[in-house]
Parts: structure tokens; sequence; C-alpha cells
């Protein structure tokens, strides 16, 4: 699903500092394997294999880091190396935001010239390479924050904690979230530290400390692997061959 990378599509300096975060140390419990997600098979591979696989394949990512669940960061490390691929392996945290706190504490050590970091869910390994490009473009262009982003196809209420609905927001102002998320460094960093309380997605920390954040067009593909039904979409569309 993943196209191969353009090699006419070179990468700037500043593209080529990106470095890439890569929560994978959630359990998977809606998925309901018994093992952690990242490590759910999709044609036979690892879903967190095509997702850094999909990141280095972008050809605008420098280095890769990894937060597994802490029982398996040995055997994380040794299934990304296995398949040839360079990725730091850290021990994640009990949340997902905890996970990429660790992983970017690892990242400031190890890149600590990287001017653009990526966030991006081991769960959504299908995302094509010019999505991931698309979003270190704009960072490295001199946005803070960029997102990826589709419209809503369903309309969406709101509701109270009984179920009743309290309003119908307009459709055309929302929009699906889907990674990777891009962030300036310092951007990154400093949201973490002052903000970093935990939240469903790291743009939401660095909207707390009041910076912009940009958007940039998401792809069906860029879909969050979370039920067995989105399993069973991830793997027809892979068996099928349909190019992003
Ligand atoms: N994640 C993480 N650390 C956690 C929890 C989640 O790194 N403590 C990661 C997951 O591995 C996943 C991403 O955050 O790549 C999005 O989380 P989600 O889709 O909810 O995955 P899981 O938490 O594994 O799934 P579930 O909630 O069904 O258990
Ligand atoms: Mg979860």
């Amino acid at each position: 699903m993943t196209p191969p990378s353009d090699s006419s599509d070179r990468s700037t300096p500043e593209q080529a500092r990106a470095v890439a975060i890569v929560p994978a140390a959630g359990r998977g419990e809606r998925l309901g394997f018994g093992v952690p997600k990242a490590l759910v098979p999709v044609r036979g591979t690892a879903l967190l294999t095509h997702a850094v696989r999909g990141l280095l394949d972008a050809g605008c990512v420098r280095h890769v880091v990894v937060a597994a669940p802490p029982t398996e960061v040995e055997s994380t490390a040794a299934l990304l190396r296995d398949e040839g691929l360079a990725a730091d392996v850290v021990a994640g945290g009990a949340d997902r935001t905890e996970s990429v706190r660790l992983a970017l504490r690892h990242a400031i050590k190890v890149v600590p010239d990287a001017r653009v970091v990526l966030v991006h869910d081991a769960a959504r390994c299908f995302t094509p390479a010019h999505v991931i490009r698309a979003v270190v473009a704009a960072v490295a262009a001199g946005a803070p924050a960029v997102i990826p982003v589709l419209p809503m196809a369903d309309t969406v209420k709101q509701v109270d904690f009984g179920g009743t609905v309290l309003a119908t927001p307009d459709r055309a102002a929302l929009r699906v979230v889907q990674t990777p998320q891009g962030f300036d460094l310092a951007t990154l960093t400093r949201a973490y530290a002052e903000a970093g309380d935990s939240a469903t997605d790291d743009a939401g920390l660095v909207e707390k400390i009041g910076v912009p954040v940009a958007t940039v067009p998401g792809h069906a593909y860029a879909m969050k692997i979370t039920t067995p039904f989105d399993l069973a979409i991830a793997e027809f569309v892979l068996s099928a061959g349909v190019a992003p």
C-alpha cells in the first residue's frame, strides 16, 4: 500500500533532519489478538514493521524512535533489525502521551540537532509517503505544527452523558485527524513540558500552549487500525494492491 519513494523528490537539508517517534506501546485491546497491536501481522508483516518502513521509505526521515511495551523492547528491536530497519526502541509508558514523552526524551538525546519531529501511530502503518513528505515539508517551511486531516463523511452529534443530543456541529468545519503529526522540535518539547497531561493527539498539547496548528490533506490509507474490521480492510487493500 505504501508506494515506493519517489527518487526525484529529493529532501531538503531541513527535511533530512526529521526524526520520527512511533508510539507502539499499546495493548491493542480492541483488536483482541492477545498481543500488542504493533506486533499483529498484516499479510505476514507486523503493523510496526509496515509503519517504520513507510517512514524510512518516504525519504525525509533521518532517525526513528519506537516506544514499545516495556516487556517487548528487546523483541521489538530484534524484529526491526531482522527486517533491516534502523530504529531505536525504548520502553513506552502507561498511556500514549507518556510513551511519546519517553521517546521524545530519547530522540532529543540522540538527534539533538533535529529540526522536525514527526509523531506517527504504529496503528496507522499504511500512511502514503506523499502524506509523510507533505507534513515534513510544511514544518520545514516554517509551520510549528502540522496535522494531516480529512473531511468528515458522517454527521456528528454532541450528546450528554445520557446520550441525548445537545447539538449538531457544522460538519463543514470538522476534520478527521491522522498521523504523522509534524512539529518544530522546540514547539513539541515545550508543549510536553508545559501542557503534558494526557491528550489523544500531540497537536492537542500544542493547541493548549497557544501555538497554531496547520493542516495538510490526509489520505484514507492513513486510517487507524483499531478493530478486527479495520484489520480486515487493511488486509484486503494490501492484497488487492490498490495504489493510494
Ligand atoms: N500507544 C502507546 N502507549 C500506550 C498506549 C498506546 O504507545 N500506553 C500507541 C499504540 O501502540 C498505537 C497508538 O498509541 O500505535 C494509538 O493507540 P491505540 O490505537 O489506542 O492503540 P492501543 O492502545 O494499542 O489499542 P487499544 O486502545 O484498543 O488497547
Ligand atoms: Mg489505546
